[in-house]
């Protein structure tokens, strides 16, 4: 469903970003030594080159609160004025209460109303879009939208099918209230949908209520692919057409990282070039929630992003959750 949010007076631009990586970079072949794979296969199906894992005791909201903190400072806004925390993890400290309320704590906000969203691999864009209606709606002037994983934690390193393919880190934006009247920037449009009925292909084998345990990663890869591929292309279509946006007059696609061919599959989509598509799954691979964030972190620390350049997101993950979300940076 994809609401029209002309007829509301607040806009939520991004005034500020930053990003946590783990120091510990794991390559392929460094994981070629312990489970049936090699160099040349992981990065052929997916881009792969290497990922960060988290230390051991290194958490969560650890790796949350590092990119918040660097957010805020671009963003010149303290911790403690936030009205919103929405944080976008698979992988929480603990079952609760939520990472985002620890990372609250941490930035020493008592004022502000913190939870986290669920929607693993598209849990960014849900978030973003739970903050920008807050502001929208007049309930928060500031908001910090976080997407922070331990991955790690959730892989079987026996599973050549999965253990490859993800990695850790964080990444965070900071939302400010804007008048609509008064700046084309913020964000325009965002269209998230889900299908319950596909949770099996991409699913841990435990939880809470079931197993008592987290479980373990457990993926059909290419029923995965195959529903990235149609659904991504469907969701931006349908938000360029919703906000009459030509896909020529985009000036960056920052897709979820999860494997190269989908992303250089929907930037031929979209015909657009690969130079203006960010990617990061060679270094960080599939970060989950944290991974758009961190793209566009990155992409804004290499001097690629200015101020007003059209932007659109697109992810896809477990449940499966998909969507976009078309921006003016
Ligand atoms: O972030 C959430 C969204 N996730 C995604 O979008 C991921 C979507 N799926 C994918 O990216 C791809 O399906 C994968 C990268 C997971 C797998 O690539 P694929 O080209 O679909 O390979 P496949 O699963 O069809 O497996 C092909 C072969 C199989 O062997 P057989 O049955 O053909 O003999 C696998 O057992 O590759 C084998 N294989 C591996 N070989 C070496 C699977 N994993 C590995 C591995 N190393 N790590």
């Amino acid at each position: 469903m994809i609401m029209s949010p002309y007829a509301l007076s607040h806009r939520s631009v991004i005034v500020g970003c930053g990003h946590y990586l783990p120091q510990n970079v794991v390559t392929n072949e460094e994981l070629s030594k312990t489970v049936d794979t090699t160099h040349e296969w992981i990065v052929e199906r997916t881009g792969i080159h290497q990922r960060h894992f988290a230390a051991h005791g290194e958490l969560t909201s650890d790796m949350a609160f590092d990119a918040a903190k660097k957010a805020l400072k671009m963003a010149g806004i303290d911790g403690q004025d936030l009205d919103l925390i929405v944080l976008a993890t698979t992988t929480p400290d603990l079952t609760f209460p939520s990472t985002a309320t620890k990372v609250q704590a941490m930035l020493g906000n008592t004022k502000g109303l913190a939870f986290d969203v669920s929607a693993v691999c598209a849990g960014y864009l849900v978030a973003l879009n739970v903050a920008d209606n807050f502001i929208r709606l007049g309930q928060a002037k500031t908001a910090l939208v976080i997407g922070a994983e331990r991955l790690s934690s959730l892989l079987d390193m026996q599973d050549r099918s999965t253990c490859v393919l993800f990695g850790d880190g964080a990444g965070a934006t900071v939302l400010k209230a804007f008048d609509a009247q008064e700046t084309d920037r913020g964000i325009i449009g965002i269209h998230m949908q889900s299908d319950g009925n596909y949770r099996h292909i991409l699913c841990t084998d435990g939880g809470v209520a079931s197993t008592g345990t987290p479980g373990k990663v457990f993926m059909e890869g290419r029923e995965v692919f195959r529903h990235a591929v149609t659904k991504l292309a469907d969701s931006a279509d349908a938000t360029l057409t919703h906000y009459q946006v030509d896909p020529k007059d985009l000036d960056w696609l920052i897709p979820h990282q999860a494997n190269i061919r989908i992303i250089e599959g929907m930037a031929k989509k979209l015909h657009m070039s690969m130079d203006k598509v960010i990617t990061t799954v060679h270094k960080h691979a599939n970060t989950s929630a944290a991974s758009i964030p961190l793209a566009l972190s990155c992409a804004l620390e290499e001097g690629r992003i200015k101020e007003g350049d059209l932007i659109l997101h697109e992810a896809i993950g477990g449940g499966l959750v998909w969507g976009s979300a078309l921006l003016r940076f």
